[in-house]
């Protein structure tokens, strides 16, 4: 499968969404990272249901809505974020009590299911959705803000996953998220990351030339 850079839109420009929205599509960019903060699961607020939808609304098939709930018991509004127009909807682990049975609704809705770990959590509590899920999201930093520092000892996990999906032929795609800049995206690439999320180190400054340099980098291990 191919590894793909996924900005995270938590930091674009809200006031002119649609000008950070044209300059992706330029740039080829398939993924887009949106992320949903409730302020009960993590501490802060994102946005939300209406803000996807219009995004899907005016931009059609142009990008993966890949929608990461930090949200408590996200089983509530699994049918809204169909309905909004989310490609993929990604479940924290620590958010629900039986998530591999989220993620079965999630797919009998016709999206693709992910499911997310905090950096705190055991990789192998979610060893019973491995078989299930479209995609592996781990977070590379406590949830909840953009623009904090990389940990770098989640790369284990990367590579439990990695080893997983070899010897039981799964089909997940991994996913990281928090931190991530031009300087650590090899380290990520190099254990088996296919879907790299990016919020800061995209927006800002010249978002064009940001998504070229990841660009230039990722596509040379495809
Ligand atoms: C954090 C979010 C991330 C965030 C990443 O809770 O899940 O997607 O936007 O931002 P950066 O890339 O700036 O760490
Ligand atoms: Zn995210």
């Amino acid at each position: 499968m191919l590894k793909e850079l996924a900005p995270s839109l938590l930091s674009a420009n809200f006031y002119d969404l649609k000008n950070d929205l044209s300059i992706l599509k330029e740039e080829n960019v398939r993924y887009l990272h949106f992320d949903v903060m409730d302020g009960m699961f993590v501490p802060n607020i994102s946005m939300g249901i209406p803000v996807l939808e219009s995004i899907k609304k005016n931009t059609g098939d142009t990008f993966i809505l890949d929608t990461h709930l930090m949200v408590e018991r996200p089983e509530r509004y699994i049918t809204n974020f169909k309905n909004a127009g989310a490609d993929i909807l990604t479940i924290h682990a620590e958010a629900t009590l039986d998530f591999v049975e989220v993620i079965s609704i999630v797919k009998d809705q016709g999206m693709k299911a992910g499911i997310c770990v905090n950096p705190e959590t055991d990789i192998k509590k979610i060893d019973d959705a491995l078989g299930v899920a479209d995609l592996v999201l781990v977070m590379s930093v406590h949830p909840g803000f953009g623009g904090q520092k990389f940990m770098p000892y989640v790369l284990e996990k990367v590579k439990y996953l990695k080893s997983k999906k070899n010897e039981n032929n799964y089909k997940y795609m991994i996913e990281i998220d928090g931190g991530i800049n031009i300087d650590n995206v090899n380290d990520v690439l190099d254990v088996g990351v296919d879907i790299v999320v990016a919020g800061s180190s995209v927006f800002k400054n010249d978002i064009r030339e940001n998504v070229k340099s990841f660009n230039n980098i990722i596509k040379k291990y495809n």
